[in-house]
């Protein structure tokens, strides 16, 4: 039986496509706005996620840093995980960077819940006073919604042909398809020949 590893995103290896399109990818000085595969990548990844626009960071440290910078104020404090990337892992950047504490949480196998988060609001509130920006703090979960949802054995460049059978039963039953679809991998593409590869391809659907 194969393992796929779980521990992070950083535990996988570029495939030989993805180095050789880093190698070939058009490339200019992004702080004058030339660089076609920075703008052609933001520009899709604005898109897909609906929002007015991107902006490609280097890191994933440099992401967490700089949406704490653009988030607080000097003397707030962060709620998160106790074992967030951002606390546990970024040594005291973000304090020194933008001046702000941690408020960790102990959630159990990286999941905090809603009540942990208000507790931690209340306790905030009750050291330093209520501000604007703390009524704002509220606990998201992200909901899917309906969606249609198949299964794709076969490569990659061969999932058209699932999707058309995904897209007829759609139009069959009247359903309304709601943004893009996307694809969960089953299997791990570096152990498993291209015609066994498992990809579930979900389409989120109007209620
Ligand atoms: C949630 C999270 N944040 C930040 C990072 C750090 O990313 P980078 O190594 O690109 O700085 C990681 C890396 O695994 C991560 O999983």
């Amino acid at each position: 039986m194969s393992a796929i590893d779980l521990r992070g995103d950083t535990v996988t290896r570029p495939s030989d496509a993805m180095r050789r399109a880093m190698a070939e990818a058009p490339v200019g000085d992004d702080v004058y706005g030339e660089d076609p595969t920075v703008n052609r990548l933001q520009a899709v990844l604005a898109e897909r996620l609906g929002k007015e626009a991107a902006l490609f960071m280097a890191s994933g440290t440099m992401s967490n840093q700089v949406a704490v910078k653009t988030l607080t104020q000097p003397g707030d404090e962060v709620i998160c995980h106790r074992w967030s990337h951002v606390y546990n892992f970024e040594g005291g950047t973000a304090p020194a960077m933008s001046g702000v504490g941690f408020y960790p949480i102990e959630g159990e196998h990286g999941v905090i819940t809603a009540e942990q988060v208000e507790v931690a609001r209340q306790q905030v509130i009750k050291k330093r006073g209520g501000s604007p920006e703390l009524e704002q703090v509220r606990f998201e979960p992200f909901r899917e919604g309906k969606a249609l949802q198949i299964m794709h054995i076969g490569a990659f460049a061969d999932e058209p042909r699932t999707l058309a059978v995904m897209d007829a039963y759609a139009a069959e039953h009247g359903y309304t398809y709601r943004g893009k679809h996307h694809e969960i991998y089953l299997s791990d593409f570096r152990k498993t020949a291209p015609e066994r590869l498992r990809t579930i391809l979900r389409h989120p659907i109007e209620d």
